[in-house]
């Protein structure tokens, strides 16, 4: 369980992969809208990141992935696979999670989507998840500790009514889309791994509005989805671990810790 400490020139390259993942959000957002396919989006994002960008999409054939993205609707936690059968309807809500690869470094983050207006229910889970994410983020840097994330999210997961999923993390990301460590979503105070200067990976909570507990689909091998059949939500960044603090590769600009 070896923790890598990225170089100057790495840490430049994801700088950049960071930029380009956020960038591929921010180009998607105008066509999450009702009637549209997740095929579509894949096909869009695809399109995007190959013919704009010059980035390669990570998730396709990763470990048998078949699409460019992973589109994660209402129920479905995480990894879902675009499909022309998947229409996006009114109320629906939808996390996109983008990974590009640029120079052989990864950037990787996800968003939550509305779809049409937003439903009380669903909107309220959408930004407490946002804010796991946040809080998560805000205590980055130095000395703070794995558990101390992990503690920090799940605290307000929970003082919100929402469960925090187990089965799925945060995890370091550089030369390889997943690496060492393993950021859990909950968690002690105090314990595990302390962050050092250089480190780089991602937060990306996963929180359902019933119980945590979550299923795999045995016919495609990777849509988990809620057991309960409640909504879940997900929001991801990738991030620096800095001499005194966090940069997030993936910030886009209406983010506060966005910088240009
Ligand atoms: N982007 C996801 C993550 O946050 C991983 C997707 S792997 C895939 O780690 F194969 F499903 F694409
Ligand atoms: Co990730
Ligand atoms: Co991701």
């Amino acid at each position: 369980m070896d923790v890598s400490i990225k170089t100057t020139d790495q840490i430049q390259k994801m700088r950049i992969a960071g930029r380009l993942a956020a960038d591929v959000l921010e180009m998607i957002s105008p066509h999450v809208q009702p009637g549209i396919s997740t095929e579509e989006l894949d096909r869009i994002c695809h399109d995007y990141m190959i013919n704009t960008q010059q980035t390669i999409p990570a998730p396709l054939n990763y470990n048998g992935f078949p699409k460019s993205i992973c589109t994660s609707v209402n129920e479905v936690v995480c990894h879902g696979i675009p499909s022309a059968k998947k229409v996006l309807k009114e109320g629906d809500i939808i996390n996109i999670d983008i990974t590009v690869i640029k120079d052989g470094l990864h950037g990787d983050t996800s968003k939550m989507f509305h779809v049409g207006k937003p439903l009380q229910h669903a909107e309220r889970l959408v930004n407490i998840t946002q804010e796991c994410l946040y809080k998560g983020i805000d205590i980055v840097k130095p000395g703070t500790t794995l558990g101390d994330i992990g503690d920090t999210i799940q605290r307000h997961a929970e003082a919100n009514y929402y469960s925090v999923v187990r089965e799925y993390c945060g995890h370091g990301i550089g030369e390889v889309f997943h690496e060492s460590p393993q950021v859990l979503h909950y968690g002690k105070k105090g314990t595990g791994l302390e962050l050092k200067e250089g480190m780089t990976f991602t937060i990306e909570p996963m929180l359902n509005a019933g119980k945590r507990h979550v299923k795999l689909n045995k016919q495609d091998g990777w849509t988990v989805s809620t057991k309960d059949h409640r909504l879940s939500a997900q929001w991801e960044h990738t991030m620096l671990v800095t001499h005194d603090g966090v940069e997030v590769f993936t910030a886009r600009p209406d983010e506060p810790f966005y910088s240009s």
